[in-house]
């Protein structure tokens, strides 16, 4: 063979960012593994796991508050629904916000990291009920987390997993659905919108962009709206972001959405429909703004590939309308073509446990 056309074997960059130790423990034994893929999320955590087990819990935590409490429920905390649904009885924490545990890095005084871990803990023995194998994990995190986020969230991870690796969020989504090239995934989360473009290799910081405008902010700002228009309506975030969750639109027709709420304490109807299609669409401009941003700073000869391949993601993505919005606001970019995953819940794990499945022994954080 001529000398000029011998292939250098290519080096893979590691998927993780996170920092490796030194001297690494041995490789615990993939053959008797259990492979999990975790979405950790502001709202809403999922597990799918190698043994077929799919779980997804609401992300809250509630702790006994008293010993009334406690001869109710135990000692034990409660998690996602439960602790919700008991929220009066217990001190509730909602451990994550804007994708990351909030709080002091590592210390045994954070109560979000403790709980981030208990929560962890419990999906993990949702999925594995039995099997006492190794553990692989990679747990998803906002495109843009920084390195003392995803340390946080290596330190909730030791004693649960025996290996994990952290990768953003919108890349995980793609790599499940296997598009990994000329694409542009927004993954639209409760604490974040995630926006990743792929181009056949790991996304780069340039590739991607974090939005603190998500879910949350839109049942900030329906709550708010709704406040000043009812001011003697009682409600609170659940019930608003439950109101969302069930009627929640962007397109210009729809029906009449009817909330009930009490006022002083008797049940009566009040129509939110301008109201939930306003805060619905608050935070379309800045996901349109930040699609431009990314196709106009891409190779020109692929701009045109990426723009047609626009792939919304996460539970905000189920916004009625939303879709047709997006491609609307990206005729003034020549158009394109906007689509949604077939499963928004469960696309961040799937697509993490597809890379806990295939990545090899090198790209692993060992945890001691
Ligand atoms: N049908 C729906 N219509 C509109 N919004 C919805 C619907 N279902 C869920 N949501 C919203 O989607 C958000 C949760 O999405 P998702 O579970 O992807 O977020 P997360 O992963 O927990 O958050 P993040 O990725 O920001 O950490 C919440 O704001 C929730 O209210
Ligand atoms: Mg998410």
């Amino acid at each position: 063979m001529d000398k000029k056309t011998v292939k250098k074997p290519l080096r893979r960059k590691p998927i993780t960012t996170s920092p490796r130790p030194r001297t690494l423990p041995p490789l615990p034994l993939k053959s008797e593994a259990l492979f999990v893929g975790i979405d950790l999320g502001t709202c809403r955590a999922s597990i799918a796991a190698s043994n077929g087990v799919r779980e997804v819990v609401p992300t809250y935590v509630g702790y006994p508050k008293d010993n009334i409490s406690e001869e109710l429920f135990g000692a034990e905390p409660l998690f996602g629904e439960l602790a919700l649904k008991h929220r009066l009885s217990v001190e509730l924490i909602r451990p994550l916000a804007h994708g990351v545990i909030q709080g002091d890095g590592a210390s045994g005084n954070n109560k979000n990291l403790v709980a981030a871990q208990q929560l962890v803990r419990h999906l993990l023995q949702r999925a594995r009920p039995k099997s006492n194998g190794p553990i692989y994990g990679v747990i998803g995190t906002p495109a843009r987390a920084s390195i003392a986020s995803k340390r946080i969230l290596i330190d909730a991870a030791r004693g649960i997993l025996d290996a994990v690796m952290i990768v953003s969020e919108p890349f995980a989504v793609a790599y499940g659905l296997d598009i990994l090239d000329r694409a542009l995934v927004v993954d639209i989360g409760a604490g974040t919108v995630d926006l990743c473009r792929l181009h056949g290799t790991l996304p780069e910081e340039q590739d991607q962009i974090t939005l603190d405008e998500a879910g949350d902010f839109v049942d900030k700002k329906l709550s708010n709206l709704i406040r000043k228009k009812y001011p003697r309506a009682q409600f609170n975030v659940n019930m608003v972001r439950t109101l969302k969750e069930q009627h929640g639109f962007v397109s210009d027709n729809a029906d009449r959405v009817t909330a009930h709420f009490p006022v002083e304490g008797r049940p009566k109807d009040f129509d939110v429909t301008g109201e939930l299609q306003t805060a619905c669409r608050s935070i379309v401009p800045g996901i349109v703004n930040s699609i431009a941003r990314l196709i106009a700073t891409y190779d020109p000869e692929f701009q045109e590939a990426i723009r047609s391949n626009v792939i919304l993601a996460g539970g905000g993505s189920q916004m009625i309308g939303l879709a047709t919005l997006i491609d609307q606001g990206m005729e003034e970019l020549g158009g394109g073509r906007v689509t949604r995953v077939e499963e928004p819940v469960f696309a961040g794990a799937n697509g993490a446990l597809k890379m806990a499945q295939r990545m090899p022994g090198h790209f692993w954080q060992i945890l001691a």
